[in-house]
Formats: C-alpha cells, structure tokens, sequence
C-alpha cells in the first residue's frame, strides 16, 4: 500500500494478489478451513481518497456502478470497527476507484478494507501500528492482514498467520478475468479436504530462488476444481492458457480468475496479444497483464 497527503485528504493505492499455491489442510469447528498459500500482490491497484467529515460521518463513494456503498461494504465495516476500538469519534469521506475485478479471486474487497484501515489510522493520527491495524483485519476476513505484511508471503491459518517471503524476482502475469464472479464461502462449502495434503516446501524454495519454471511446475490451487463445477468458463479458460506455453497457468484464491505466469515481460505481452486476437472465444473475460510488486 503507497499513501500519500494532499492538504487535508489522503490517497492510498492499494494491490490485488494472487496466490501461487493454496492447499486446503482440514476443515474447523468455527466453519473455516485451516490453509497454506502463498500469496503476491500485484500491480493492479484500487484507490481510495480519505477527506475528513468534520460532522462525524462516514460515508463511501465509488466510481463502479454494481459495487454496494452501503454499511455491509468491507471498506466501511473497516471504518466502523476502527472507531469502535479506538473510541475516536472523527468521520470522514471515502472515494474509491475501482480497478481490481470483484468475486475474482483478487482479493479486491479484501485491500480495500486494509487500505481503510491504514488510511484512517493516519487520517484520524490514531497512531495503530502495523501488528494492531493486522490483528483488526483479521477480524474482518481472512486474506486482510495479508495486505499489511506482503508483497509475498506465506500464509496459514485461515489465511491471517503470515510469513514474509521475499521472492527471487519479479513475476510476470497474464490474468484473465470471466465475467461471472464466485463467492469464496460456496467454494469452500464444495471442497473436498485431501488425506494427504501436498506440501508448499518445494514451492516455496522455487519462490525464494526466483526460479519461474519451477514456480510453474509448482502451482497449486485445491479450490479450482471446486471451482471449475460452479463456473465452467473457470476450465474453459485454463485450458486454454495451458495451450499457450507459459510456465505454468493457476486459478487464483477462490476463483474466478485465472493466470498464466511468464517466464519474462515479452512472453506476458506475446500471450496477452495472442488472447486478445481470440477475444471473441473467450466469453467476455478481460485480460491484465501485470508484475509482482516490489
Ligand atoms: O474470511 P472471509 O470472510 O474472507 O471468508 C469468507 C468465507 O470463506 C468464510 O465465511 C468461509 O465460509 C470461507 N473460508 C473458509 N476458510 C478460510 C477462509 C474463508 O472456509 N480459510
């Protein structure tokens, strides 16, 4: 997340993320599924414009049409709980630019929450620190803390305990994005938890050493098949990235994106133009190219 002042407003960009590798572990007595994934965030990014309301409310602004403004939306439940445990009574104007695919597996929902969290703690000069503001996404979803710890890590739990791991190099991505989203928990109702769960060692390694065609012997995501069922376009456009010679092709968290990773920027753009030329075959998907972030 990058912030940055403007007189009395505040700007804060913030990532979308992938996940290399998700390996479901057991299911839990709270419902949640234990995890490990190894997750990066990327460069495509959501904004949101902090303004102070110097009558105390909060309200929510955003630039895409089908996207809920309402008290149920992540970046408010944010805001709400910050002054809840704070007792801080300031409100404040939030304006949300939307670039992040929604129900995509990217985690934009998510972000965005942790971009409200980190923005109204400066803000309103609450002073939380980065381990308070983490322990407080938690309570509003899995994947928040994620976005306070990255730009890679490996994560387990139901997601929040998180490990910082620095990748080799930059990966390069080819994202491709169905028009129909998938909502994590009817994914996770499918899942079938596996005996045996695959081990993240060898992934992990590849990661650190930087060695993309390892990562792309390595990827592994236990919620596509799931997945695949409850939106075929999933399959449809897996198979069709697996015909075009990447390193390696994944779904991401819970569907529905999926992404071709690139052995370099060039082969990211040759496969991009190559879905581009087919674009009529792939159903309305959108394509992003995009790069881990630093
Ligand atoms: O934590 P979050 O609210 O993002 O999760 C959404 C839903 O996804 C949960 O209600 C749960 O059904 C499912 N989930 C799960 N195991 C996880 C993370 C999410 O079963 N580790």
């Amino acid at each position: 997340m990058l912030s940055e002042r403007q007189g009395d407003a505040l700007r804060v960009r913030t990532p979308a993320k992938v996940n290399l590798f998700l390996e479901v572990v057991g299911r839990r007595p709270d419902g949640y599924h234990e995890i490990a994934t190894l997750m990066a965030t990327v460069s495509l990014f959501d904004t949101l414009e902090f303004t102070p309301d110097m009558a105390g409310g909060l309200t929510l602004l955003c630039d895409y049409p089908g996207l809920s403004t309402g008290p149920d939306n992540l970046v408010l439940r944010a805001a709400r709980l910050l002054r809840e445990r704070t007792g801080c009574t300031l409100g404040a104007e939030i304006r949300l630019n939307k670039r992040i695919p929604l129900a995509a597996g990217l985690a934009g929902g998510s972000s965005d929450a942790a971009a409200a969290l980190e923005g109204l703690n400066r803000l309103w000069r609450l002073r939380l620190s980065a381990l308070e503001l983490a322990s407080l996404a938690a309570e509003l979803g899995s994947d928040i803390p994620f976005f306070f710890v990255g730009p890679a890590a490996w994560c387990t739990g139901r997601g929040e305990v998180i490990e910082p791991l620095r990748l080799g190099r930059a990966l390069d991505l080819v994202l491709v994005v169905p028009p129909m989203g998938l909502s994590t928990a009817e994914v996770f109702r499918g899942v079938t938890v596996p005996n045996e769960p695959r081990s993240g060692a060898a992934i992990r390694q590849a990661a650190t050493a930087g060695d993309v065609s390892e990562l792309g012997r390595q990827l592994h995501n236990r919620l596509q098949p799931t997945a695949e069922r409850l939106c075929p376009a999933v399959a449809d456009l897996f198979m069709r990235l697996a015909g075009l010679g990447s390193a390696g092709q994944l779904m991401t968290g819970s569907g529905s994106t999926v992404f071709a990773l690139c052995r370099d920027p060039g082969e990211a753009l040759t496969l991009a133009r190559a879905l581009h030329s087919a674009r009529d075959e792939l159903g309305g998907a959108r394509v992003f190219i995009v790069r881990s972030c630093d």
